[in-house]
């Protein structure tokens, strides 16, 4: 891949943060995430075409740097609407009523899991404990912990959020 390749994938402010992070790190490689990251703060996603630049910028193969995003639930690989909902499926949640949970949620915004509703505002996933099992049951929306989550407040949750 050439230089010009690689600015495909990447803007010069992306490479220059990933960089910086790189800089506090032993060796490139262990920037993998904290690159997605970068870049997905900037797009809102990682396509493949950002994949393989970061990859390229960090002397690993995008196959290893992909298993890296695939395992790692919080990077996304398709495009998300404004906001990302993510429902908490795991066990203390689940005992709470996760499951009846995301069944109003999926019924509230009119999608299902997976799914992002058709003006762009919400994508629903599910995701594994988000720390907070004692206030189960729990979801983030963008970077906020939700927490005690009851199916009457999902107007008023969701309605923050334009
Ligand atoms: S199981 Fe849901 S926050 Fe831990």
């Amino acid at each position: 891949m050439s230089e010009v390749e690689l600015l495909q994938g990447l803007s010069g402010e992306e490479i220059a943060e990933i960089e910086a992070e790189i800089t506090h790190l032993p060796d490139r490689e262990s920037a993998a995430i904290d690159a997605l990251m970068i870049v997905q703060k900037h797009r809102g996603w990682v396509s493949d075409t950002s994949l393989q630049a970061i990859a390229r910028l960090l002397g690993m193969s995008a196959d290893a740097l992909d298993s890296i995003a695939t395992f790692y639930n919080l990077i996304f690989r398709q495009p998300v609407g404004r906001h990302v909902v993510m429902v908490c499926d795991s066990v203390s949640c689940y005992v709470m009523g996760a499951d009846g949970l995301g069944k109003a949620i999926q019924e509230h915004l009119g999608i299902a899991f997976g799914e992002t509703t058709d003006d762009d505002r919400f994508t629903l996933l599910p995701i594994v404990c988000l720390g907070a099992c004692d206030k189960a049951p729990t979801m983030m929306i963008d970077d906020e912990l939700i927490e005690n989550v009851a199916a009457e407040r999902l107007g008023e949750i969701f309605g923050r959020f334009e």
